[in-house]
């Protein structure tokens, strides 16, 4: 089923995500919901409070960026409680984009090796390492399990940019080729 993907204003992408466990309710169809959700709108990665659910969940496939990134050649995961620690304070910084952010693609500095411990979507305790482009698709979606966008992190010069796009999001002025929700 396609879920309607929360804007940039509605609240409940504020907020600080819960840990689940495997007895969450339907969540396999969760997060099939997820993936058909993402593909719809031509995402690569998805958190919970995305499709207004504020627990720790991530659907990421970033396969199709393959052709110009071949460390993404096996890159379909399902992200359950997930906690990063960082390996290094170098970043590297790409253009990002946001499905909740329509029409907004700035740089953003991240770190780029990362450790990630997991739980699959069949609750196997997974730990990973993940450098360079992986890490930013990460990065990116671990924020939203803690109520943080990308746009909190560009510059101030960036930001004044982007203000009247924000402003029109939140208003709902914002066309968009998938289900939304403000
Ligand atoms: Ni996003």
């Amino acid at each position: 089923m396609i879920l309607p993907i929360y804007l940039y204003g509605n609240p409940v992408l504020r907020k600080k995500s819960k840990d689940i466990d495997k007895d969450y309710p339907n969540l396999n169809e969760l997060i099939d919901d997820m993936f058909e959700t993402m593909y719809k709108a031509d995402g690569i990665g998805l958190a919970a409070p995305q499709i207004g659910k504020n627990i720790n969940l991530i659907t990421i496939d970033a396969r199709v960026l393959a052709k110009d990134e071949p460390e993404m050649a096996d890159f379909l995961r399902v992200f359950i409680n997930p906690n990063i620690t960082f390996n290094t304070e170098d970043t590297i910084a790409i253009e990002e984009g946001c499905l909740s952010l329509p029409g907004i693609n700035e740089n953003v500095n991240r770190i780029e090796d990362l450790t990630i411990e997991y739980y699959d979507r069949d609750f196997n305790k997974v730990s990973e390492n993940l450098i360079g482009y992986p890490a930013i698709v990460v990065q990116h979606e671990y924020d939203h399990l803690n109520g943080i966008m990308f746009v909190d992190k560009i510059s101030t010069i960036r930001k004044r940019f982007v203000k009247n796009k924000l402003n029109n999001i939140t208003k709902g002025k914002v066309a968009t080729s998938y289900k939304v929700k403000l």
